[in-house]
């Protein structure tokens, strides 16, 4: 019985290992001579970003219970981060993410958790559907921020739980409200991020909280109003 279930957790374990060896992972820094891309080699660097966009990706399968369900997730075999000559912060394009030099050699405050939460953003990104092209930017924009706050990289310019005006407003106003969502139903996020594989109507959120999401915003609102 023990040797059975040993064996059992052997093959969970080469299956896990398995699964993540699958996805691979290359890093340029192209603006090697520039401050920012300086700054990346002498305070990030590359083992640490390949660390981290593994790390990510478990994450992210993690948060969309996907882990265990490879079918669920997105067809990707490698995923390229590039440290580039550009203005912004980042952003990403199919299994592409790009990062700023610039903003790199510009941001004050800690620079490699800053950089990991700008990273886990992305990659959601790379791994989240997106309604077959019809769901709203904010919301994307939300999921993907939704996770880096789960995963912990906070930045202190964030608006705190309850902020904001719209509930589609994107970035850090949709990540606190779906994460007050989720608080209404564990799982409510990876579950919409599932529906959202093939299409996307506002519908989903009274079919998974049995509330529209106008009504949701009003509540959560209230809940925080105090
Ligand atoms: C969204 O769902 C509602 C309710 O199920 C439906 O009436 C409406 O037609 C749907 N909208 C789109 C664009 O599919």
């Amino acid at each position: 019985m023990a040797t059975r279930i040993l064996l059992v957790s052997l093959l969970i374990v080469l299956s896990a290992l398995e699964a993540r060896a699958q996805v691979r992972y290359t890093i340029s820094n192209n603006a090697a001579t520039t401050p920012g891309g300086i700054r990346f080699t002498n305070e990030i660097g590359i083992p640490y970003t390949e660390q981290t966009l593994a790390s990510a990706t478990d994450f992210i399968w993690q948060s969309f219970q996907q882990a265990n369900a490879p079918d669920d997730r997105k067809n990707v075999q490698q995923v390229s981060l590039f440290i580039d000559n550009m203005d912004g912060v980042a952003y990403t394009s199919a299994d592409q993410i790009h990062v700023s030099a610039s903003y790199l050699a510009g941001y004050s405050g800690d620079l490699k958790s800053e950089y990991t939460g700008v990273v886990y953003h992305e990659m959601t990104h790379v791994w989240q559907w997106n309604g077959a092209g019809q769901a709203p930017g904010g919301l994307i924009e939300g999921i993907a921020d939704y996770v880096r706050l789960k995963a912990g990289y906070i930045p202190s310019h964030w608006v705190q739980p309850g902020q904001g005006d719209r509930w589609d407003q994107g970035y850090d106003v949709t990540a606190r409200f779906l994460d007050y969502c989720n608080g209404l139903r564990n799982g409510f996020v990876a579950e919409l991020n599932k529906k959202m594989r093939t299409g996307y109507n506002d519908s989903f959120f009274m079919d998974l909280l049995g509330k529209g999401v106008d009504q949701l915003w009003s509540d959560y609102k209230a809940n925080y109003a105090q």
